[in-house]
């Protein structure tokens, strides 16, 4: 029992165990994550290294988990991701899908799958995306497609299959398709092929295959699957084979019986023989467009043994990277007059060809668009090749030179002044380092290109017809040129410091000015610019000033006329340091920075206002007057201290000079001297009376001293103070209140010592509030009243003397 009980135990405990751990390894901890996601929410998690797919928001809309070390994907790998359009995963080391991994994908447009280590495949991948539009599966070592794949794929557009190892294709592989707009097949190694199994699909657009093996070895088999794809409306590309023999090219009587229109030859190697052979085998049919790229020919342009060939519909011939293995021994295109007076568009691509003789130039003489950019062609070759003087390629239309060691900007304008109907001029990525100050050009052009050239200066040689130019990537600082049909001008990697002047350009639609040294643009500089309406103005080192930031703001918002349409991205600023980087359309200043002057300006009227109003409070509430009375007043009192203290120190008693100090107003001073003095210090005859003496602030006091001290002094060498009260007295002026106030102390001190004489009926409520004291005073009542009335003085000095000389 015990036993089971401990095995029951260890077995919960490593249930546990195991489960603690599944949920470590099943969380993100263990799967890799992936944050670079942008705006559009799409994410770029290739190269990284990744061996597992990594845990990525599931609001993305596109993945591209391309050129990582994915080798599985596993059921739960990209569940949450419903909302998914685009999913990448080419140039992994996939080797196994889980039948249900991508079973929550219902969004999924785009699957791309190619160049992994799938050997088989399994169409319960594909069961559940109704919405898949392309799906690219090339370039995975599997030998068969299998069972019907793409059966539930309705909305399939676009197919992409095959690979090194793919060896047969049978009728039921494609059930479902129906209708495509590009297909691609790598059979390069196919050994069996069910006839019909491309033919149920149509419309088809685009067909590129790759044939190398059968071309070469069971012309049978291939020409039964080019015959299957081959459709009048069907552009159609064979890619990485050899023409050699006469065999290979015997394929293409298939496409040529189905009068294949457009044909596409890419990355493929023939020889003299094979090229008559197969314009051989496609005379008569209205081929219009025969595209060669990459093609090595062996062989010395002997073609004319297929002269009888009939070619009358070709409309189109381009050669691009064409490698001449002996090229000198390529004679001439003469041979080839059958095929050169049709076509009304030829182009030579970067195929070294350094000179097109007069003669051949001749022989286009329907000739509407020639492109010979991207070869050797100098001043003089070219010159040779417009046949100088002589009229010739009258027809043309466009002339693409772009791409060779041209240098003199003159000679060429002189050489295609002849060709009068001329609208498309490109002489990009050439050696122009001058342009001279006059010019002559065709009346009719209109579209001129000199990007990518050294120019410096532009002058009056810019034809004035012209209504799309060209002149980015130059060394350019101003443009001073009036333009009046310009519509589109294009200027960007150039060194401008602000925009030209609009006024030159009245009719301009398109400006793009990308890459210079603009620091700031604004209204201020499109205002000219009268008919803009799509502006390109991105990558510049923004200084970031309010003004510019809130104009560009306007514009990305779509508040102007003008248009903005590069990226929002591409409009960083350079500086102030701490904005470096910064998307402008993510820049908010504060208002501090915008309007500094304004924001100074008012924080200091408001703080002044501030100060004035509280000096204002501070007035109305007197309190500056009674700082100033208690700073008096506490001066007053330490020389009163100090006096007490010499008086102690000498041992001599506080000295009583006066029977009293008399406060009185100035304006009361001639009653004072009238009637207080003669009557109690007897200077007055009639009085009888002891004379008492008196103490007045004009007559007693010491010169020289300061006058609070005096004050204080006087009071307490005076045995009572008497206060003479009148409005006077009251509404004093702002000094007198200095003494008023140094009177009121004692009142504490010595409450008994003061005697208050009313001069003149006055209310308690005539008092100012802040004389509180003597408010209190004079509500208790002990005030002697002045009479008016001659008979009732005498009754009052004797009050008076009574008070005065009352025991303290
Ligand atoms: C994704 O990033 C890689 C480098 O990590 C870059 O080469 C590639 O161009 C980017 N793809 C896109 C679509 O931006
Ligand atoms: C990814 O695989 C390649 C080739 O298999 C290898 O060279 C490379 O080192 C691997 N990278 C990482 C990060 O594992
Ligand atoms: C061109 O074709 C050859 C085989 O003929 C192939 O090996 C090579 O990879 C191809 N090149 C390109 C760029 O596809
Ligand atoms: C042209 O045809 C003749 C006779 O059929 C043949 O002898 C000659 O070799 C051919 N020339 C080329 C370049 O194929
Ligand atoms: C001229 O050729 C270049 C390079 O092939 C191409 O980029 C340019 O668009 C062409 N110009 C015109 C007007 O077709
Ligand atoms: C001018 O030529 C350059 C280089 O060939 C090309 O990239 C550019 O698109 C052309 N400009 C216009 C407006 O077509």
């Amino acid at each position: 029992m015990t036993f089971q009980a401990a095995r029951c135990c260890t077995l919960f405990l490593l249930l546990l165990l195991s489960w603690a751990c599944g949920q470590t390894s099943n969380t993100d901890g263990d799967r890799p994550s992936c944050q670079r996601c942008d705006l559009q929410l799409s994410c770029n998690c290739s190269h990284s290294g990744f061996r597992h797919v990594p845990t990525v928001t599931d609001r993305a809309l596109r993945l591209d988990l391309s050129f990582n070390n994915i080798t599985t994907i596993t059921e739960d790998d990209l569940t949450d991701h419903s909302r998914l359009i685009a999913l990448d995963l080419h140039g992994n080391s996939l080797a196994s899908i889980h039948p249900s991994a991508f079973g929550s994908l219902w969004s999924l447009e785009e699957l791309d799958l190619s160049d992994n280590q799938l050997t088989v495949l399994n169409h319960r991948w594909f069961s559940e995306l109704g919405a898949l539009q392309q799906l690219n599966l090339l370039n995975n070592p599997y030998r068969r497609l299998g069972s019907p794949l793409f059966d539930g794929l309705v909305r399939l557009r676009v197919l992409e299959f095959g690979g090194p190892v793919l060896e047969e294709l049978k009728t039921a592989d494609l059930r479902g398709v129906t209708q495509l707009d590009r297909l691609t097949v790598r059979a390069n190694n196919l050994i069996s092929y069910e006839p019909g199994a491309l033919s149920f699909i149509w419309p088809l657009g685009q067909v590129t295959l790759s044939l190398r093996g059968p071309l070469l070895t069971n012309t049978a088999l291939a020409s039964a699957v080019l015959g299957d794809v081959s459709y009048p409306e069907t552009p159609l590309t064979l890619e990485d084979f050899h023409l050699i023999g006469s065999q290979s090219a015997q394929a293409f009587r298939s496409s040529a019986q189905k009068r294949i229109r457009q044909l596409t030859f890419r990355n493929f190697s023939t020889s003299d023989e094979s090229i008559v052979d197969m314009l051989e085998v496609i005379d008569g049919v209205p081929v219009t467009n025969l595209i060669l790229e990459d093609l090595t020919l062996t062989g010395e342009g002997r073609w004319e043994n297929a002269s009888w060939t009939d070619h009358r519909s070709i409309d189109e011939f381009l050669l691009r990277n064409v490698v001449i293995l002996d090229v000198f021994l390529f004679t001439s295109f003469i041979q080839l007059k059958f095929l050169l007076t049709y076509p009304r568009k030829v182009s030579v691509i970067n195929s070294q060809v350094y000179v097109m003789p007069c003669l051949t130039s001749q022989l286009l003489v329907n000739l509407q668009y020639l492109d010979l950019s991207d070869n050797l062609l100098s001043d003089m070759t070219l010159t040779e090749s417009l046949c100088d003087q002589k009229p010739t390629l009258m027809e043309l239309r466009v002339l693409n030179v772009s791409g060779n060691p041209l240098k003199s900007l003159s000679t060429i304008s002189r050489q295609v002044t002849k060709l009068t109907k001329l609208t498309h001029l490109d002489i990009s990525r050439s050696g122009f380092s001058a342009m001279p100050s006059h010019c002559s050009w065709p009346f009719t052009l209109r579209y001129l290109n000199i990007s990518r050239a050294k120019l410096s200066k532009v002058t009056d040689c810019l034809p004035t017809t012209l209504e799309v130019l060209d002149l980015s990537n130059n060394n350019l600082k101003d443009f001073r040129v009036i333009l009046p049909s310009l519509r589109e001008l294009h200027l960007s990697g150039n060194k401008f410091l602000r925009f030209p002047d609009g006024r030159l350009f009245q009719n301009l639609q398109m400006l793009e000015i990308q890459s210079n040294t603009l620091n700031l643009f604004g209204g201020s500089d499109l205002q000219f610019y009268k008919r803009l309406e799509n502006l390109q103005a991105g990558q510049n080192k923004f200084v970031c000033s309010c003004d510019f930031v809130g104009f560009l703001q306007l514009l990305l918002k779509g508040g102007g006329d003008v248009v903005l349409t590069d990226k929002e991205d591409s409009y960083r600023c350079d500086s102030p340091l701490y904005l470096q980087g910064e998307s402008v359309s993510r820049v908010h200043l504060s208002i501090i920075v915008c309007h500094q002057v304004l924001f100074v300006s008012v924080s200091c009227g408001v703080a002044l206002l501030l100060a004035s109003l509280v000096c204002v409070l501070l007035w109305r509430l007197h309190v500056f007057w009674y700082l100033k009375m208690i700073w008096a007043w506490l001066k007053a009192k330490r020389s009163s201290q100090q006096r007490q203290r010499r008086r102690n120190d000498e041992g001599s008693e506080a000295l009583i000079s006066f029977d009293a100090f008399v406060s009185y107003s100035e304006r009361d001073a001639s009653w004072v001297e009238n009637f207080l003095v003669p009557e109690l210090e007897g200077t007055n005859d009639s009085s009888s009376q002891q004379p008492l003496t008196l103490c007045l602030h004009k007559r007693d006091f010491l010169p020289g001293k300061w006058i609070m001290d005096n004050i204080m002094n006087s009071i307490e060498r005076s045995r009572r103070t008497v206060f003479v009260l009148s409005e006077n007295f009251v509404q004093s002026d702002w000094c007198r209140y200095e003494l008023d106030f140094s009177h009121f102390w004692l009142f504490d001190a010595r409450g008994d010592a003061a005697i208050l004489i009313l001069l003149e009926p006055l209310s308690k409520d005539d008092i100012p509030k802040r004389f509180y004291k003597l408010r209190r005073l004079m509500s208790s009542n002990t005030y002697l009243k002045w009479p008016e009335e001659e008979e009732r003085r005498e009754e009052f000095w004797r009050s008076l003397r009574c008070a005065l000389s009352g025991d303290e």
